[in-house]
């Protein structure tokens, strides 16, 4: 497949996602966004995608990104991290990628269902696509799986 007819998807991250490797190693492991944003591009490549992997720690920026992504038509992936559980603003514009019939697959690299209680409830579960949790940076690979096979790239 040429590099032009790779379907673009954008995977977003919420705040303190930009720390991983530093923060919390024990719950979100040793590696960094950069090797996330690699190995993103390479498990893409493999499913005809171009993954750009962003992150911001900014709610309208996040929120600016779900409303570029229905106007230029584009899959997402978003971890929505603390955002998950009281952002109605993310929900919002999440439920309009949704709503124009793109994927949104939310990820969570822990089991936030495993975690403190405040962490049980997502504001973001009722409007995605669907939710993968709970397999580390895997679940991103996942989610690229699900959309891939959703825009009939694969499967
Ligand atoms: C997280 C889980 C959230 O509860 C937390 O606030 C995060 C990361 C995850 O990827 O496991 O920042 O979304």
């Amino acid at each position: 497949m040429s590099e032009q007819s790779l379907r673009k998807v954008v995977v977003v991250n919420g705040p303190n996602l930009g720390r991983l490797g530093v923060r919390e190693p024990e719950i979100y492991g040793h590696a960094n966004l950069e090797t996330l944003r690699a190995k993103c591009a390479q498990w893409g490549k493999g499913l005809g995608l171009d993954v750009e992997v962003r992150q911001s720690d900014d709610e309208a920026e996040v929120i600016h990104w779900m409303h570029q992504a229905v106007d230029e038509q584009t899959p997402v992936v978003l971890n929505p991290a603390a955002f998950t559980h009281y952002s109605y603003g993310l929900a919002d514009a999440a439920a309009q990628v949704s709503d124009a019939g793109l994927p949104l697959v939310e990820v969570h690299i822990s089991n936030p269902a495993a975690r403190e209680s405040f962490r049980r409830h997502s504001v973001i579960s009722p409007v995605a696509t669907g939710t993968i949790m709970g397999f580390g940076f895997d679940g991103y690979r996942l989610a690229l799986e699900a959309i891939a096979v959703r825009v009939k790239n694969v499967g």
